[in-house]
Parts: structure tokens; C-alpha cells; sequence
């Protein structure tokens, strides 16, 4: 399981960065792998509502960390935390460039009907805190975060707002804070409690990733499923990313993966190897079912279109078996 923090306060070592982490650390004792990303040391730039999305799929702005890195992470999440201070009712600003930015993934499901496979089962949570006390405090954040984890497909699954924090080492003075953030985790136990799966091919490029997809699409309530090569390729094959599309389910932005680097991740109780793979080596603990797959190299339209269908069916066997 694969946590992304954003840490939305330009103070680093702030009221915020407490929080995130504190949340973090309790989501770690639960076995998922974090990674947290300071927004303000980012390049980030502003969406500027030019529609470019809408049409193409991905933003006009190519070069900055929202493209380069941040899409392909908020893909990867199983659950997005973010922690931000109240400025003026509201996040910071370089907070706020990210959601905006967010609107690429808006737009690939509600204009391109591409769906995300872990769209069924990506969980959001926004932790917030200002100086102040007053009633409305976070109506402001909260009502951003239910159009941002929808634009991420993640649910918005809980919330937590803390008054008169205002400098620095005032949240870890908190009372009741290691229950809060309790009660906020106990949400996931369904989720940290699926069947765990990863689907092994040899360069991660086309039909493992199918299967991941599939499962998670198919069943992400249920089974936590991943995929991975043995010796993983630059980039997703782009005639599988034709192919999925036409079933309406989106691949992009993601990359393939070492098996080892996955494991880190996920302790499977089923490995699919997906073809032949060279080099594979059984992992501990999992039991390995192998597909066969006929004609796996055929790289053509019509090929792909054939193993996409054939990998969906497979899925749906060992899902329900
Ligand atoms: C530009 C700016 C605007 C702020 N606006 C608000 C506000 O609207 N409401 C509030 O309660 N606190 C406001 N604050 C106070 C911060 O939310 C508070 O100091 C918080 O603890 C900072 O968190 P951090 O340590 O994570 O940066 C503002 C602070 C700054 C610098």
C-alpha cells in the first residue's frame, strides 16, 4: 500500500509538516509505504483554465514536477493525505497550484471518460490547522478537498481541523492527537486488509500492467493488486495504452517497475507470472500461478486487442477463484 503526504505549508518544519508526518508514521505502523512531498520545494506552475486537458488529455506544461513527477504519484496512490495551514480560509498557494494542476486528471475521466483502475478504492484525507478558532474555520479546505480527491479519484474518506495552532511546535502540544489520528486510520482496515496480488512480466510494459488494471478496476475493494518486470522497460507500451483506452480504462502515467522495488511495497499471497518470464525466482510466502499466453509478442492493433481481452478473462477467473 502506497501513501502520498503532501505537505502544503512553505514552513518546513511547521505546524503542518508535524501533522502529515505524524499521520504518515501511524499509516507505516499499518504496513503501507509513504512518501511525502514538500509542494513548496517543487516547481509547480499555475493551471491557467486554457482547456488544453480537456481535449489532449494531459496539460500544455510539460517540463515542470507536476508533469515530470506528480501525476505518475498520485496514480500510484492507494491514499493521498494532504496537511495544510489555513491562509486566508484556504491553502497556500503552492498547495493550491497543485490542485489546480489536478484538473488534467479531472479532465481525462470527466471529458475522456478514462477511469483510473484504483479509482474504486483510493482513499483521501485532508488535515488542516490555523491560528485562529472560529466556527468556519475549515469549511473553506474541506469543500476544495471534496473537488480535489474527486479530480484524483480518491474518496474523501476523513478530515481532521485543529484551532489556535499558529507557532511552530504548537501541534505537538495537541491533546488527544495520537486518537484522532487513530480513529482516522481505523477507516483503512478494509483496505489494508484485501488479497494481495502482483502480476510478473518480464519488462512491465503491456500485459502485467493489464492485469494490475483489470483487478484493480474489476475488484480494488478487494484485492490489492500490482505489477512488475524482472527487468522493467523505460516506458508502458503505447499500443496497450490504445488498447485499454477503448475499454475506457486509463494507464497513463505509469512506469514500469522492478519486481524487487514492488515487494518493498506489497507482500503478495499470489505472483502471476504473465507469460514467460526469464529470471523469475519464487517469492517467499506466495503462492505463483502461471499463465500461459499464446502469441504474447504480437505487438500489433489487433494483437494487443487480443491479449487485452484474453488477460481481462484470466482476471476475472483468478479473482473470483
Ligand atoms: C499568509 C497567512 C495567512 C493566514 N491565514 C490564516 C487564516 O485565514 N486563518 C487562520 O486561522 N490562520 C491563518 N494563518 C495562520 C496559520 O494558519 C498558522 O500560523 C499555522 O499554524 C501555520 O502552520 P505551519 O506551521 O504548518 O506553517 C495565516 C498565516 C499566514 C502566514
Amino acid at each position: 500500500m502506497f501513501a502520498l503526504g503532501l505537505m502544503g505549508s512553505p514552513r518546513k518544519k511547521g505546524n503542518s509538516a508535524y501533522l502529515l508526518s505524524a499521520f504518515l508514521k501511524a499509516l507505516e505502523a499499518k504496513g503501507a509505504v509513504t512518501h511525502t512531498v514538500v509542494v513548496a520545494e517543487k516547481e509547480v506552475l499555475p493551471c491557467i483554465g486554457c482547456t488544453y486537458c480537456e481535449k489532449h488529455g494531459r496539460c500544455f506544461q510539460q517540463t515542470d514536477d507536476m508533469a515530470k513527477e506528480m501525476y505518475g504519484l498520485f496514480r500510484r496512490a492507494d491514499i493521498v493525505v494532504a496537511a495544510t495551514p489555513m491562509y486566508f480560509y484556504s491553502a497556500p498557494a503552492q498547495l493550491k497550484m497543485v490542485i489546480d494542476r489536478t484538473q488534467t486528471l479531472w479532465s481525462r475521466n470527466y471529458r475522456l471518460n478514462l477511469r483510473d483502475p484504483r479509482a474504486g478504492s483510493r482513499a483521501g484525507f485532508m488535515l488542516s490547522l490555523g491560528a485562529t478558532k472560529g466556527k468556519n474555520l475549515f469549511e473553506g479546505i474541506n469543500l476544495t478537498a471534496r473537488y480535489f480527491f474527486d479530480a484524483v479519484s480518491a474518496e474523501f474518506t476523513g478530515w481532521l481541523g485543529y484551532r489556535r495552532i499558529e507557532n511552530p511546535g504548537d501541534m505537538e502540544k495537541q491533546e488527544g492527537l495520537a486518537a484522532d489520528i487513530a480513529a482516522e486510520v481505523s477507516k483503512l482496515d478494509a483496505l489494508f486488509a484485501r488479497k494481495k496480488m502482483v502480476f510478473v512480466g518480464t519488462d512491465n510494459t503491456c500485459t502485467s500492467r493489464m492485469a494490475e488494471a483489470f483487478a484493480m478496476a474489476m475488484a480494488g475493494d478487494r484485492v490489492e493488486a500490482m505489477s512488475a518486470g524482472m527487468s522493467p522497460a523505460e516506458k508502458i507500451d503505447p499500443e496497450m495504452e490504445a488498447a485499454m483506452a477503448e475499454k475506457g480504462v486509463d494507464m497513463a502515467f505509469g512506469r514500469p517497475r522492478l519486481m524487487d522495488d514492488v515487494l518493498s511495497e506489497i507482500k503478495p499471497g499470489i505472483v502471476v507470472t504473465v507469460g514467460i518470464v526469464p529470471d523469475f525466482t519464487p517469492v517467499p510466502g506466495a503462492q505463483v500461478v502461471a499463465w500461459e499466453i499464446p502469441n504474447i509478442e504480437d505487438r500489433s492493433p489487433e494483437g494487443v486487442r487480443r491479449l487485452r481481452d484474453d488477460i481481462e478473462a484470466r482476471v476475472a477467473a483468478l479473482i473470483q477463484g
